[in-house]
């Protein structure tokens, strides 16, 4: 029983909820896999994810982790449900536009959504959705280009494309505040959006609340972990960090160029070690 989990994303997006299942099984051993190779997914169609998916999948399992994380809203839509059929034994955890935790921050019942394209296209959102639209008015807004952006900051450390787009895709959304009427609660339903907090709250204000699900996931991830009984408890006891036979606590890998997903990690993934172990490697996938 090792409790690794497998984390994966189209790209560093999925550091967000890497993020936040640190904070919660801070003992556990985590891969991290950026498919920067074959990405954006949001702008692509449901087959390339699902393929991309799939490729991802075996590559984790060789790897033996004993749960998945699809920290990416595009894949969780495309392909978990496949996922899960074709590997009933795996606890495999996706990730959805937080909607319902929007509701409880809303008094205005007006909530923006920003998230792919294809996320909103996905039968899975809009099932979400019809639940949900007795209870609030959502304002959909596909953000092409975003995560892109958010992408090339990682290794440009240029802003100006996504404070670009930030602006002209809240303005498409029309007016926030906390009177009647405005949108006062945001969903950030792509795992990239949340490195675009800080020109957003420049943008909306302190007022209006930006909703993002890593402490969900990372909930869930914890107790299909005990469920599986792989929990990290059992394993943090043989695991104890400073230990000189644990291997690195993150593998992180690109299908892409891995100096990308380094700088990401640096700088969003709080306390990650400078030691060369923790540098992310090249991931070639065969399929
Ligand atoms: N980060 C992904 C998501 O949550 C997708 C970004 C992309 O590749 O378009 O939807």
């Amino acid at each position: 029983m090792t409790g690794l989990v497998g984390v994966f994303d189209s790209g560093i997006g999925g550091l967000s909820i890497l993020q936040a299942l640190r904070a919660e099984l801070p003992q556990s051993r985590f891969i991290y896999i950026a498919d920067s190779g074959h990405a954006p997914y949001g702008e692509r169609s449901d087959a390339h994810v699902m393929a991309r998916s799939r490729t991802i999948m075996c590559e984790m399992l060789s790897r033996q982790v004993q749960a998945l994380v699809i920290a990416c809203n595009t894949a969780t839509a495309a392909a978990i449900e496949q996922l899960r059929a074709d590997y009933p034994d795996l606890p495999i955890i996706g990730v959805e536009p937080a909607l319902k935790p929007a509701l409880a921050f809303s008094q205005t019942r007006r909530i923006g959504v920003m998230a792919t394209r294809s996320t909103l296209a996905s039968a899975k959102f809009k099932a979400l959705l019809a639940s949900l639209t007795s209870q609030a008015e959502f304002v959909l807004q596909p953000c092409d280009g975003l995560a892109d952006a958010i992408e090339r900051s990682a290794s440009s450390n240029d802003t100006s494309d996504i404070n670009a787009l930030c602006a002209k895709y809240t303005q498409a959304m029309g007016s926030f505040g906390t009177q009647s009427g405005q949108i006062d609660t945001l969903v950030l339903g792509c795992t990239h959006y949340p490195f675009a907090t800080e020109p957003l709250r420049e943008l909306l204000g302190p007022q209006v609340q930006l909703v993002s699900n890593g402490p969900a996931v990372a909930r869930q991830t914890r107790l299909k972990l005990t469920e599986n009984s792989c929990a990290a408890t059992a394993h943090d006891k043989v695991l104890g960090a400073g230990s000189p036979a644990v291997e690195a606590l993150l593998n992180l890998f690109s299908t892409g160029e891995p100096q990308l997903l380094q700088n990401a990690a640096q700088r969003w993934l709080l306390r990650l070690p400078a030691e060369p172990r923790y540098r992310a490697t090249q991931l070639a996938t065969t399929r």
